[in-house]
C-alpha cells in the first residue's frame, strides 16, 4: 500500500497528548493513519498533497440522528411558528405519529435511498461518523424495516461510517395497548434485534407525555442483558428521573437534557454518562439551554449532534448545531469540536476515531479554513474541502 496524505499549515488533532500541530503531516497507510506530526519527519516516499493554509482535523462524529425518514412535516413546522405547542400536535396525529404514516407507507428501497442520500449530504460537511435511530416505524414490521434499511445504507461505499440505533420507546402506535406494546418491544423486539445483529444500542424517549421510567427501564434492562448499550432521549421537556435511570442501566448517553436536577447531574457524572447536547432542537422549539456549565463542571463529557429529523431539528448539519452550542449555549469553540469528535466518538464506544494519530481510522477532513475555531461559525455551506472515510476520499480538492 502506498502512503499518500496531506501537509497543511494546521492540524487539529483533538489528542489530549498533542493538541494542535503548526506545519505538519498527516499521512494515511490504506483505511489508516500512519503518522501525525512535523513536515519534516513524514515517512519518506509518502505522496504529500498541500493543502496550504487549510486546517485538517478528524472527521466529524454525529452521535444523534433520526436519518432515516421520508415524508416531509412543513406543514406542522408553519402551525408551531405561528404558537402551535409540539406536544399538542403530537397528542393530535401528528409529530412523531406523521413521520410514522410516511415510514410506514414507505418501502424498504424508498427509506434506504433518502437516508443515502442524507449521509452522502452529511459527508460533505465533513461527518464521516454518523448514529442513525430506527423509531419512526413504531410498529414491529416497521422498525425491522427501518433498521433493515439503515443496514442497507450503511453498506454502501461513499457515505460516513453508521451506528445503528433501536429507538424501541419513541411513541406509541394507534391501536395498541400500552402495557403490551411495551413488553413486546423488551421482550421480543429487543432480544431480536440483538440476534440479528441490526443495532449497537437501543434508545427510549423518557419524558412527560412520552415513556415512564419504569417504562424505558424494561426496555433498557432488556438491551444491556442481550448486550446492547443504551442511549436515551432525556429531560427534552421535564425531567422525571431519566438521567438517574441511564446512570442505573450504564448507559452511554443520555442526550437532550434541557431539564435536568443536579442529583441527575451527579448520577451521570459517577456513572460516566455522556450528555449529548442537540442545540438545533432547542433552536426549533424555542427552549433555554441544558445547563452546559453543571455538566461541566461536574466532569460529564459533552457531545454535540444534529439531531437530524422532520420535526424538531430539520438540518443534516452537525457544524450547525456546533455553530449553535457555541452562540446559544456558551461552549468555546474547543469544546464544541471535542464534543463532535473524540468525545462523540467515545459516547458510541468508538476510540479507533475522533482524533489523528498513528493507528486510528483514517477519518478526516481537509477545512477550507485556516483554524479549527473557524468551523464554528453559522456558515450555512459545506466548508469542507476534503474528506475522507476509512482511507476512502469521499470529497476530493476541487
Ligand atoms: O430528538 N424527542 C423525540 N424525538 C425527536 C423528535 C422526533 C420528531 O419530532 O420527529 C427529538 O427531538
Ligand atoms: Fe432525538
Amino acid at each position: 500500500m502506498t502512503l499518500r496524505g496531506f501537509t497543511a499549515k494546521r492540524v487539529a488533532t483533538c489528542d489530549p497528548a498533542r493538541g494542535s500541530l503548526e506545519d505538519a503531516a498527516v499521512v494515511l497507510d490504506g483505511s489508516h493513519i500512519a503518522y501525525v506530526g512535523p513536515r519534516a519527519g513524514a515517512p519518506p516516499g509518502a505522496a504529500l498533497v498541500d493543502v496550504g493554509d487549510r486546517v485538517v482535523t478528524p472527521g466529524l462524529v454525529d452521535a444523534h440522528t433520526h436519518a432515516c425518514w421520508v415524508g416531509s412535516r412543513h406543514a406542522e413546522y408553519a402551525v408551531r411558528m405561528a404558537g402551535g405547542d409540539y406536544r399538542d400536535i403530537a397528542t393530535a396525529g401528528g409529530g412523531i405519529l406523521s413521520s410514522y404514516r410516511a415510514v410506514a407507507a414507505a418501502t424498504e428501497g424508498a427509506l434506504t435511498e433518502a437516508l443515502v442520500g442524507r449521509l452522502r449530504r452529511m459527508a460533505t460537511l465533513g461527518v464521516t461518523t454518523v448514529e442513525v435511530k430506527s423509531g419512526y416505524g413504531l410498529e414491529p414490521e416497521h422498525e425491522r424495516k427501518q433498521l433493515a434499511a439503515i443496514a442497507r445504507a450503511a453498506a454502501s461505499l461513499d457515505v460516513p461510517a453508521v451506528v445503528p440505533t433501536f429507538l424501541a420507546l419513541h411513541a406509541l402506535p394507534p391501536g395498541v395497548d400500552r402495557a403490551a406494546y411495551v413488553a413486546h418491544v423488551a421482550e421480543v423486539l429487543v432480544p431480536q434485534v440483538a440476534r440479528e445483529a441490526r443495532a449497537r444500542f437501543v434508545d427510549a424517549y423518557v419524558d412527560a407525555n412520552a415513556f415512564t421510567v419504569a417504562e424505558a427501564r424494561a426496555v433498557g434492562e432488556a438491551a444491556r442483558a442481550h448486550g446492547l448499550g443504551v442511549r436515551l432521549h432525556v429531560g427534552q421537556f421535564a425531567d422525571i428521573g431519566g438521567a438517574e435511570l441511564a446512570a442505573e442501566l450504564g448507559a452511554a448517553s443520555v442526550d437532550h437534557v434541557e431539564h435536568i436536577s443536579p442529583a441527575g447531574i451527579d448520577a451521570l457524572a459517577r456513572a460516566g454518562v455522556a450528555a449529548v447536547l442537540l442545540p438545533v432542537a432547542s433552536f426549533t422549539l424555542g427552549q433555554p439551554p441544558p445547563p452546559v456549565a453543571a455538566l461541566l463542571d461536574a466532569g460529564v463529557s459533552l457531545v454535540v449532534a444534529s439531531d437530524a429529523n422532520p420535526g424538531t431539528a430539520p438540518t443534516e448539519s452537525l457544524p450547525l448545531a456546533l455553530a449553535l452550542a457555541v452562540r446559544a449555549y456558551g461552549m468555546t469553540p474547543d469544546e464544541a469540536l471535542l464534543a463532535a469528535t473524540r468525545h462523540a466518538a467515545a459516547s458510541l464506544g468508538l476510540s479507533d476515531r475522533g482524533v489523528l494519530r498513528a493507528g486510528a481510522r483514517a477519518d478526516l477532513v481537509v477545512w477550507d479554513l485556516p483554524h479549527e475555531h473557524a468551523i464554528v461559525q453559522p456558515w450555512g455551506v459545506a466548508r469542507a474541502y476534503a474528506v475522507t472515510v476509512a482511507g476512502v476520499d469521499v470529497v476530493s480538492p476541487r
